[in-house]
């Protein structure tokens, strides 16, 4: 899709979407320009028969003629107003819309002046609408017949701003980042495999000139990964871990290693999961998929960060080769792990991901994984789990995931959880018990970095959604991605 910002009156589309307040008659720009084109009707529509009054997400379409049609979206109480709300407004008129545009193109109006009272900056305001309006035309069509397919998306405002320019530009590498990961996870396991993912990400490096380093199997065994190689050894599909790098052109201002939870299929292991727990997990490769994407943004946008992207990934299966519990393994720091639960398989995974990570010598390490069902019982699906060694570092992830509409939530990493993995001939068990298992979960992963700056954000309740969640349908997300890169940006 193309994203192009445009004058109000150089617009191009059959199908406008624009905004209105609940509780403010002041215009918009684009309001007066449809409002004229349909003789003031819409203007009459709405202040003297009520068709539409503004409350949130109300919304009502109106056809000019045969050639241009109108989507007005109520964004409700000005002083209620917040971006997350008018995200979700976005999304939603832009699903509308796409069922009504014949060309293939929708116009949608960058909302600039009309929140005077509050802090919202241009720039953030277009990037969300870019984001959002993305969130509201995705589907992952490439197995069923294709739908009403929108080409191009024009960004109105009455003038040029080179605020707008930044946040368009920004916002189209972000959800450009956001659709590729959802294609990738949305796509089967049978496809999905590590050689797979290792081979994307080789054409990745190739095409955005990143540095890569892709291992097989017999290159993992020789860095000492034994305990992410226990997890592979029950599937057929050989491990892989892949390493990419950005450089900047610069000195770099700070190094950067991000790393993906990368298991291409959760069976579960030898502790199988019940059908109705396996059905989604193909999107185990969550923070895989999102981390490749986010890559290829930041390779876009250049900045003068170095940013490293690394995951380890294989499959969780049970056969006569998989891993068994009670199975003693030793990471690549020398840590011993008794296996007390074959499917907490992702904390083994990034155990060995991390320690490969401090080799980097970054100045943050941050993870991303589809971690504990235990996270979802805590938080639901639509509030990201953060954990992490520096208080710093967490403050200002969480105000930038606010700022760009994305809920996040810090959980503890207290030292006395160790007892709940207390082992009696390793130095932990991988599991232990039904109580705070995603502290307990983060806890067990801070043992292998030496990073004094590690976060851990656990999005098993948010990467992929089994019903339609406010802005977004069902399937993949790509939560976390637009706060990661703006978070890298910053
Ligand atoms: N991949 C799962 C976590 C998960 C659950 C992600 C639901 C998305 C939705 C992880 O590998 C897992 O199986 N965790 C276990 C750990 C348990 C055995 C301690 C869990 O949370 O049930
Ligand atoms: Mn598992
Ligand atoms: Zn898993």
């Amino acid at each position: 899709m193309r994203f192009v910002t445009k004058k109000i009156k150089e617009q191009n589309s059959d199908t406008i979407i624009c905004f209105i307040f609940e509780d403010d008659d002041k215009k918009s720009e684009v309001l007066k320009y449809v409002d004229e084109l349909s003789n003031s009707e819409i203007t009459k529509q709405i202040y003297e028969y009520k068709t539409i009054t503004g409350k949130f997400q109300e919304t009502f379409k109106y056809s000019i003629n045969k050639n241009i049609k109108v989507l007005i979206t109520g964004l409700g109480k000005k002083n209620e107003f917040t971006k997350q709300k008018f995200s979700q407004c976005v999304a939603n008129a832009t699903r509308i819309a796409k069922s009504m545009s014949k060309n293939q193109s929708i116009a949608i109006e960058v909302i600039e002046n009309c929140c005077q009272n509050t802090n919202f900056e241009t720039k953030d305001i277009t990037q969300i609408t870019i984001t959002a309006a993305r969130i509201g035309l995705y589907e992952f069509n490439k197995y069923i017949k294709e739908q009403n397919k929108i080409e191009t998306l024009e960004l109105l405002s009455a003038n040029t701003n080179p605020e707008i320019e930044k946040g368009a530009e920004t916002g189209a590498f972000i959800s450009f980042a956001m659709k590729f990961a959802k294609d990738l996870i949305n796509e089967s396991a049978q496809i999905v495999t590590p050689l797979y993912v290792a081979n994307l990400a080789t054409e990745i490096a190739k095409e955005h000139k990143l540095e890569a380093k892709i291992y097989n199997k017999n290159q993992i065994k020789e860095m000492n990964m034994n305990a992410f190689l226990a997890v592979a050894q029950g599937s057929v599909n050989e491990p892989m871990f892949i390493h990419l790098t950005y450089k900047p052109n610069t000195t770099p201002r700070k190094k950067i290693a991000l790393i993906g939870k990368g298991i291409t299929f959760d069976a579960g292991g030898m502790n199988i999961k019940p059908a109705s727990s396996m059905l989604t997990m193909k999107s185990d490769m969550a923070g895989a998929a999102s981390v490749l994407g986010i890559i290829q943004a930041i390779a876009k946008l250049q900045p003068d960060i170095e940013l490293h992207v690394i995951s380890a990934l294989c499959e969780n299966m049970t056969s006569g080769s998989a891993y068994k519990q009670g199975d003693i393994l030793t990471a690549m720091n020398g840590k011993t792990i008794e296996v007390d639960n074959t499917d907490a398989e992702g904390r083994i995974t990034l155990a060995d991901a991390l320690c490969y990570a401090d080799k980097i010598n970054a100045d943050e390490v941050i993870d991303i994984a589809t971690l504990t069902g235990a996270v979802i019982i805590a938080l639901g699906n639509n509030i990201t789990g953060v954990m992490g060694n520096n208080q710093n570092q967490i403050n200002n992830f969480r105000e930038i995931s606010e700022r760009f509409c994305e809920n996040t939530w810090q959980m503890p990493i207290l030292n006395e959880l160790k007892d709940n993995l207390k082992s009696e001939i390793a130095d932990f068990k991988n599991t232990g018990g039904k109580l705070a298992g995603t502290s307990t979960a983060a806890w067990f992963l801070s043992n292998f970095t030496k990073s004094k700056s590690w976060m851990h954000l656990d999005i098993a309740g948010t990467a992929y959604l089994e019903k339609t969640n406010k802005e977004t349908q069902q399937g993949p997300t790509g939560v976390m991605i637009r706060t990661l890169i703006n978070y890298i940006l910053s």
